[in-house]
């Protein structure tokens, strides 16, 4: 029987189904327990980032190489005739998307992999767009969250941070709103998530509250998900007003649940203080490498029809 997830393009965390989400994690589970060293034995990847990364870029080339396929592309905007001669991103992605059997991209504006798919004749993903989404950072949050908590069903979710461009929030709160889990917002007034995404959650029924105490929503959490003001968004006297607000330090773990587990999408810069890294708690370096299954899971999903 034919995968869901052959041939689709993976834009938005919205574009995927409940059952959809949970075929990936238990690929992703499968794959770290057995790896598969020719499930993409012949083909080639496009590795396309506009933007600066790196985990997404080098965990999908892992991911790739670890399936014994092949990676094309560049870094950054690279010097490519995009970046140097005008070309337009739908002419580019065109042209790579006929050397390759999938095109994976990052990009400073939203909604720029949604154009690429239109233009592309192979499945395109998303490896995040401007303020938009991040899909598949969410599905190695979602990985990482099931490997912690042998659920993703009805958790308390504390996001905390830069709520309202930070892409990796908007995909993971969308994800986990699926699965009846309570959110806690944490962030600076004007670092809210957005209120399109909390129109969202009013529709779907789900609980979420606001908080600007940090310390004490702890002990109620399953998950706490620190994000990191994003320097490249802010002028300077604002980043460093924003950037102080809402710091984790292994003082502030005195009262949490066995459980309790704390990721972050990485790059850290010092929301979280190195002391935590030591703790039981801390996970997220673990998530990071879980990047890799979690994406070997998706490219293995979208181009083997019987997986
Ligand atoms: N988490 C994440 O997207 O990291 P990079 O910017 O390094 O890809």
């Amino acid at each position: 029987m034919t995968n869901p997830l052959f041939q689709k393009d993976i834009i938005s965390i919205a574009d995927l189904s409940r059952s959809e989400l949970e075929l990936i994690v238990t690929t992703a589970q499968s794959i770290k327990k057995k790896p598969r060293p020719t499930l993409l034995s012949g083909k080639v990847i496009a590795s396309c980032f506009f933007e600066a990364s790196t985990r997404t870029r080098l965990s999908f080339e892992t991911a790739v190489y670890r399936l014994g396929g092949s990676v094309i592309g560049f870094d950054s905007g690279g010097n490519t005739s995009l970046a140097q001669k005008g070309e337009t991103l739908a002419d580019s992605v065109n042209v790579i998307g006929s050397y390759s059997d999938a095109f994976v991209m990052r990009h400073p504006q939203d909604g720029a992999a949604r154009l690429a798919s239109i233009h592309a004749n192979v499945p395109v993903i998303n490896g995040g767009d401007g303020a938009n989404q991040h899909p598949t950072q969410t599905l190695l949050d979602l990985f990482s969250i099931y490997e912690t908590q042998g659920t993703l069903e009805g958790l308390k979710i504390a996001m905390v941070g830069d709520l309202k461009y930070g892409r990796t929030v908007h995909s993971l709160t969308q994800a986990l709103a699926l699965f009846g889990c309570e959110f806690f917002f944490v962030a600076p007034e004007a670092l809210q998530m957005p209120a399109y995404l909390c129109e969202e959650l009013d529709s779907a029924g789900v609980s979420y509250q606001f908080s600007n105490e940090l310390e004490a929503v702890l002990p109620q959490l399953d998950v706490l998900y620190m994000t990191r003001v994003q320097k490249e968004r802010f002028d300077p006297t604002e980043y460093q007003h924003m950037k102080s607000q809402f710091v984790l330090s292994a003082t502030m773990l005195h009262d949490v649940k066995p459980n309790f587990r704390i990721l972050h999408p990485l790059p850290r810069v010092d929301e979280i203080t190195t002391d935590v890294d030591a703790t039981p708690y801390a996970y997220y370096f673990q998530q990071a490498e879980n990047g890799v299954y979690a994406r070997q899971a998706l490219l293995a999903l979208v181009l083997t029809e019987d997986l």
